[in-house]
């Protein structure tokens, strides 16, 4: 099969060169990174900038005057203000840096949560949430004495919008939801549920670690009050996330931790603390990953999230048509709008062997629940095995990725 692509400017061949990570033997096979939804590669750029920051610029920022202080303070403001244009954000302010995706959910959890929810409010998330979009708002209805409720989901793996009409009251006070699925690749009509969600005067909150690699994100557009992502699902380093909040919202919330940067002033008194985002940023950040992140949003930018985006859903259409093809396979989510996640079992083996013969083969996929155990259960599985694509893959590795299941369901079924 040829990588030859139609309606996009995407030079895959270029692409990958600077990936060295996907040009070596894994298992005495050419390496098949098809596990990009739990985390993607990073581009050398950003290994670069990374290296780049240490070797030269390494100073903590904020606090000092001197060159080394300023030079990595304004890197570290430039990366900020490269994420608000990057979501359409008003103001840099907005930006606040967390440790990934689950930090920016357990912050607003937190402050907001404690600040705004009280007995008998509730919060409405899905049935498709990952733990981390579930557990911090258990947490916090627990602690207020609020109430979780979940919109349901059909069989395909769509919010049924019908039933979150009758879900949302004025008790609701917080709607958390995912922009796309991790594990079923579902994308979620943000525009319309927040639509709702703010007749009812509820705030909303988007997970959106599964779109920004994917999806054109514009949080203005969307109008969300909160959106939360990680920069190692694109193409950025780990360990670091943002939370977007609109500035009257953020001004509102308590800070989430103490310590230095987020204060003004402190006595043994009483302390007055910083404007946003700093009032939220307390202690030092990963500076240097902070800065190496740019290069990632330059790295996207670059290509355009247009093209990515219909390079990917290329792959994926031929992929979801090639895998319904084989006998036994049965794809876990088909959602009439999906990103680049084929989440898949094949009866009689256990997803952990598919995923270990796989790797046998020198192809990395995901097994097992996905960090979704309640859509698992809504399945009625235990988990799946799950192919995630991103914008370095190519149609003949998806060949390749498909003969070798061929194989094993052949040999071990
Ligand atoms: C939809 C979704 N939400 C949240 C997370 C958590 O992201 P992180 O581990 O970077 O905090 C993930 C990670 O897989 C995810 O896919």
């Amino acid at each position: 099969m040829s990588n030859t692509l139609t309606d996009h400017h995407i030079d895959v061949e270029r692409v990958r060169k600077e990936f060295q990570v996907l040009h070596q033997e894994v298992n005495g096979k050419p390496l098949i990174y098809f596990d990009n939804a739990a985390t993607n590669q990073k581009p050398q750029r950003v290994i670069d900038a990374l290296i780049h920051h240490y070797q030269n610029d390494n100073a903590n920022i904020h606090r000092g005057i001197h060159t080394l202080a300023e030079r990595s303070t304004a890197k570290f403001e430039e990366t900020r203000k490269a994420v608000q244009e990057f979501i359409g954000a008003n103001e840099a302010e907005e930006i606040v840096f967390t440790k990934g995706t689950s930090e920016s959910i357990n912050l607003v959890a937190s402050s907001w949560g404690r600040q705004f929810l009280n007995a008998g409010d509730e919060v409405l998330i899905s049935a498709m949430e990952h733990h981390s979009n579930i557990v911090p708002w258990q947490m916090i209805c627990e602690e207020r004495g609020a109430i979780l409720k979940v919109m349901p989901i059909n069989e395909a793996g769509e919010i049924i919008l019908a039933e979150v009409e009758k879900l949302l009251t004025e008790k609701t006070k917080m709607v958390a939801f995912n922009h796309a699925s991790n594990t079923l690749g579902t994308v979620n009509p943000v525009k319309r549920i927040t639509k709702m969600a703010h007749a009812v005067g509820a705030k909303v909150l988007i997970d959106g670690a599964q779109s920004t690699s994917h999806l054109e994100v514009d949080v203005k557009d969307l109008n969300v009050d909160f959106f939360a992502f990680s920069a190692h699902k694109m193409y950025g380093p780990t360990g670091l996330g943002v939370l977007y909040g609109k500035r009257n919202v953020l001004e509102k919330m308590p800070p989430y931790q103490g310590g230095g940067e987020m204060i003004k002033d402190v006595s043994f008194n009483g302390t007055t603390y910083n404007d946003i985002p700093y009032k939220f940023e307390a202690g030092t950040p990963d500076i240097g990953n902070v800065i190496a992140f740019k290069k990632a949003i330059e790295f996207i930018d670059e290509l355009g999230k247009g093209n990515i985006s219909t390079y990917e859903q290329e792959l994926l259409s031929y992929a979801t048509q090639q895998l319904s093809a084989i006998e036994g396979l049965r794809i876990i989510g088909t959602a009439q709008e999906k990103v680049s996640v084929v989440s898949f079992e094949v009866e009689g083996i256990h997803h952990f062997d598919l995923g270990m013969w796989l790797d046998a083969k020198g192809i990395a996929v995901r097994t097992g629940h996905h960090c979704t155990q309640p859509l698992m259960d809504h399945y009625c599985i235990e988990g799946t095995a799950r192919a995630s694509f991103s914008v370095y893959n190519t149609k003949s590795e998806i060949d390749t990725f498909v003969s070798a299941l061929k194989d094993i369901i052949t040999k071990f079924k």
